[in-house]
Order: C-alpha cells, then structure tokens, then sequence
C-alpha cells in the first residue's frame, strides 16, 4: 500500500514515520510546503511526490493531517481521488460530512494523544464504511487505530467531545487566571487552590505553554467544537470563548520558555478596561 499524507506537520509526520516502520510505502508532497515540513519529512524517511496531483496519483490512500481550518480546503483537491480519504483532523461530524461530499472514499478519522514515538500513547479514531481496511493498515504499528462505527463524523465526536474538555478546560484556566489577576485576587486564588484544588497552579503553566506552541491551531479547533455543540442544540458559547482566549494568546515555537504564563495572561489582559492590580503568575 502507498499511503500519502498532508502533510507531515509534528502529528502527519510522527504517524507516517510509524507507517513506514509498519512497513507501507509513506509518501508527502513538498510543493508549497515549509522547510519545517520538509525537514520532518526528510527525518521520518518519507518519499518525496513532489506534487499534490502525483501524490494523488501515487496513493492508495490518503491521510490528511492539518490544521482544523484548513481540512475542508485540502479536501477539495481530491475530489477525483479514486482510493480512500481519510480525514484525521480535529473537525466537527459536519464537516467531515462536508469533506466525504466531496472525496469519492471517505474514512472519518480523530487522533487523540501526542505525536506517536512508542506504543500506548496514541489513539486515531475511525469511522466510516472503510475504517477497518485502514485501521489494517495500523496493525504492525505504534499507533492504536479503533473503529467506532460505520458512521461518518462517530470518530470525529470522539475527538470534539475529548478535546472539548481538555483544551476547553486549559482556555478557562488561562481566562479565570487573567480575571483574578485583573480583580488583584491571584494570590489569594492561589491560596485557596492550595488548598483545594492543587493541581491547577501546575496545570495553568501548561496550559500557557500550550497555548504559546499551538494555541493558532487550537481557535479552529475550538470553533469546530462549537459548531459540534451547536449542532445537537447544546450552547456553543464555552468553545466560542476558548478559541477567543487562544486567538490573543501570542505565538512562539519555544513554548517552553520561561514566564510563559506571564506573557499569555498580559496578552489576555491587553485591551482589559481595568488596570491589572499585580499578583503571582
Ligand atoms: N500535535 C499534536 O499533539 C496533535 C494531537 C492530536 C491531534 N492532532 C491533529 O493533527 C493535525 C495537525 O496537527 P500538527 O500538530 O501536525 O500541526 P503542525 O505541526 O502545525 O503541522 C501542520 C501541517 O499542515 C501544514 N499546513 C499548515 N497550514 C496549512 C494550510 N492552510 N493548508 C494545508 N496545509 C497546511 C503545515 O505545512 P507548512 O508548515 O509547510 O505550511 C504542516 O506540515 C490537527 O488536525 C490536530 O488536531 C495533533
């Protein structure tokens, strides 16, 4: 099998590389691609296509793996793909509908867990009339490939529904955080979670550093899982929220960096009418 993957962003090219040593044929194409998508490319040892077109041409099957903003958009090229699309991106059941509208083959997919290095980290939900031909394709890997169900969007619930409540949760850490912080009560909430809930201190340095890394990605995200919200008649309001807490949030590619926390909460805090009154990040 000649799988083609769009592209090997950190997740596309953890998973192609764990293909490969699966023992399929892994290629990408590098047309308009970054030298940060190269590099990955180079380093997971997948082939080269050049091209969209020859990528299409060459695959068996196809696996997107971008930014939630840009699956639908990626999609379209493939409309006359005659092999099986998978959608593996963080995208609400409506718009993989959307996207199996469009590609002949569609196989609904969602990736809960990091970039796969080892075995027992990562999940890629499947869904879809021709989920098991392609959670065959996992077998021999370190990737735990599950169907959920026949169903196109089944796999991409799981993902909204998952993600809902860990980058959800991380958006109102970081939001709660600049409220007290603005009120002048961070010391004293940092008191009582001492207390009480002492794990969040930690978890809101994570989720700042988070948010500097990824959180660009994370606003489509976000707005994917409203609209999943929306859907079934559920408020959409809190994701509306979370992706307007990680659009603020600046960017860096070191999110590790010191005072992360610091530099997320001012940029919260930038156009706040109330002066912020000082606290402990
Ligand atoms: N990273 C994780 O821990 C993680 C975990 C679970 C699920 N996922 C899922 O995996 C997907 C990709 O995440 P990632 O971490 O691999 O992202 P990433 O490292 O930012 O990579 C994104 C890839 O997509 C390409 N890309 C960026 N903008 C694009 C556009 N407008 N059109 C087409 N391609 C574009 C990038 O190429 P260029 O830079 O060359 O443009 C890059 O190769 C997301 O749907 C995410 O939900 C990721």
């Amino acid at each position: 099998m000649t799988i083609g993957v769009l592209h090997p962003g950190e997740m596309g090219a953890a998973v192609g590389a764990a293909l490969r040593a699966g023992g399929q044929t892994v290629i990408w194409a590098s047309s308009g691609r970054s030298e940060a998508t190269s590099g990955r490319a180079e380093q997971a040892g997948l082939h080269d296509a050049g091209t969209l077109e020859e990528l299409g041409r060459r695959s068996d099957v196809i696996l997107s793996v971008c930014p939630p903003h840009a699956a639908a958009e990626v999609a379209q090229g493939f409309d006359r793909f005659p092999g099986i699309y998978v959608d593996a991106n963080a995208v609400a059941p409506a718009t993989v509908r959307g996207i199996a509208n469009v590609v002949g083959r569609c196989v609904d997919g969602g990736i809960v867990g990091p970039p796969p290095r080892r075995r027992g980290t990562t999940r890629l939900y499947l869904s879809g009339a021709d989920a098991r031909p392609v959670a065959d394709l996992f077998a021999d890997t370190i990737v735990d490939a599950r169907v959920v169900s026949e169903d196109i969007g089944a796999a991409s619930a799981v993902k909204m529904t998952y993600a809902a409540w860990t980058k959800g949760t991380s958006a109102l850490l970081l939001a709660l955080r600049a409220v007290a912080r603005a009120e002048g009560v961070e010391d004293a909430l940092l008191d009582e979670w001492g207390w009480s809930l002492p794990e969040l201190p930690e978890r809101s340095i994570a989720a700042a550093r988070s948010a500097l890394g990824k959180g660009w990605r994370w606003v489509g995200e976000m707005e994917e899982i409203a609209e999943t919200f929306a859907a079934v008649g559920l408020p959409d309001d809190f994701h509306r929220a979370a992706a307007e807490v990680y659009r603020r949030s600046p960017h860096t590619d070191d999110p590790g960096a010191a005072a992360a926390l610091e530099r997320v909460l001012s940029a919260l805090l930038v156009d706040s009418p109330v002066r912020a009154k000082g606290g402990t990040a």
